[in-house]
């Protein structure tokens, strides 16, 4: 008996939940395996009635779950910041959640916006670490408002975090058993301390693994190459700033946010998956937005907690949607509601 702690969240977060939780339903009726779910109504909404984001007794009962699925955090009414330090980043480091894993897989029947690629072509894995690097937060203001005001904001990268994200990278590239290729993505270039600590440390754990090509690329060319050739890729790993950045590029490439889902986690502790996309505020409650990307994250939700033949039934049948039924990944262009396209999916599964 799974337990799944729930966070609808923002906006169009529970509409895309909701069809994440019917194929889940689906998918556990047909391989038979149990779970039970706890919702949290945390985000915006609650945050504008009563000044919360997450109360600590919530996170040590979300401690107490086996895995966590999150729709969206993100409210108009709310200062940029607020919800997503408070709530998804705090998450994010108090579970230590120190890998992001985030797969660009190009599914069949899906529009790309790259002339000539195929699926063959866009299939390769983001591993950004979770915990470090610009987003602890560390920084300040001195002279602040004044012209002379400095602001400093540090990425931080401890030897620790760093090898654990490349280990786990190694591993993940291990068991994908495609290329065997692992690129680590930085920019030795100019950051001469913080990318020359991810060198050293993705050469000293590569002798471990012999089997494995290690690659290197800088940042900005892994930009260009995404685009220009993404089928050189295999698996990548890279940190916290440079995978928010470059996962956005490889979700549009996959077909944009509609699809792309992402997962957080801690390989010995409580995972958390979501879409990569924001809240949409304004699309909430038309019954528009693409819920694959939620569906995707439960997909990888499975996988993590053991359940592989639900997890590949789930991705079987999102690709058949993507091939037999939707005529665009775009919002309002699928040919099927928000709701239709979870009943589609719940359909396809075998
Ligand atoms: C993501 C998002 C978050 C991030 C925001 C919402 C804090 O962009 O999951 O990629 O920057 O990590
Ligand atoms: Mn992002």
């Amino acid at each position: 008996m799974y337990k799944i702690a729930v966070m609808p969240g923002d906006g169009t977060g529970p509409e895309v939940v909701r069809e994440g939780l019917k194929v889940l339903e689906a998918i556990a009726s047909l391989k038979r395996f149990k779970y039970e779910t706890v919702m949290y109504d945390f985000g915006g909404e609650r945050y504008k009635k009563t000044g919360e984001v997450l109360p600590d007794s919530a996170v040590d009962e979300l401690r107490k779950a086996d895995v966590i699925y999150l729709g969206a955090i993100g409210h108009p009414d709310v200062a940029p910041g607020i919800l997503e330090k408070g709530l998804l980043l705090r998450l994010r480091f108090e579970l230590e959640q120190y890998i992001n894993l985030r797969p660009v897989k190009l599914f069949p029947g899906v529009e790309c916006p790259l002339r000539n690629k195929t699926t063959d072509d866009i299939d390769f894995v983001v591993v950004r670490e979770n915990n470090e690097g610009l987003y602890l937060g560390t920084g300040g203001f001195a002279k602040k408002g004044t012209a002379d005001e400095i602001a400093i904001q540090t990425s931080i990268n401890t030897r620790k975090g760093v090898e654990r994200c490349v280990r786990y990278a190694f591993e993940c590239t291990r068991k994908r058993n495609k290329k065997k290729m692992l690129t680590l993505v930085a920019k030795t270039n100019v950051l001469t301390f913080a990318s020359d600590l991810w060198w050293r440390t993705f050469n000293e754990v590569a002798e471990e693994y012999p089997d494995i090509k290690p690659d290197y690329a800088h940042v900005d060319a892994t930009c260009m190459w995404m685009v220009k050739n993404p089928e050189f890729f295999d698996v990548l790993v890279t940190d916290n700033m440079f995978g928010d950045i470059i996962t956005d590029l490889g979700a549009i490439i996959q077909g944009g946010l509609g699809i792309a889902a992402g997962g957080n986690i801690n390989p010995t502790g409580v995972s958390m998956f979501e879409p990569i996309g924001g809240s949409a505020p304004k699309y909430t409650g038309k019954n528009v937005i693409n819920p694959l990307a939620a569906i995707c994250a439960v997909g990888m939700l499975l996988e993590e907690i053991g359940e592989t033949k639900a997890a590949n039934s789930v991705e079987e049948a999102v690709k058949s949607v993507t091939t037999n039924k939707l005529k665009s990944l775009a919002v309002g262009k699928m040919g099927y509601s928000t709701t239709e396209v979870g009943d589609l999916v719940v359909e396809a599964l075998k």
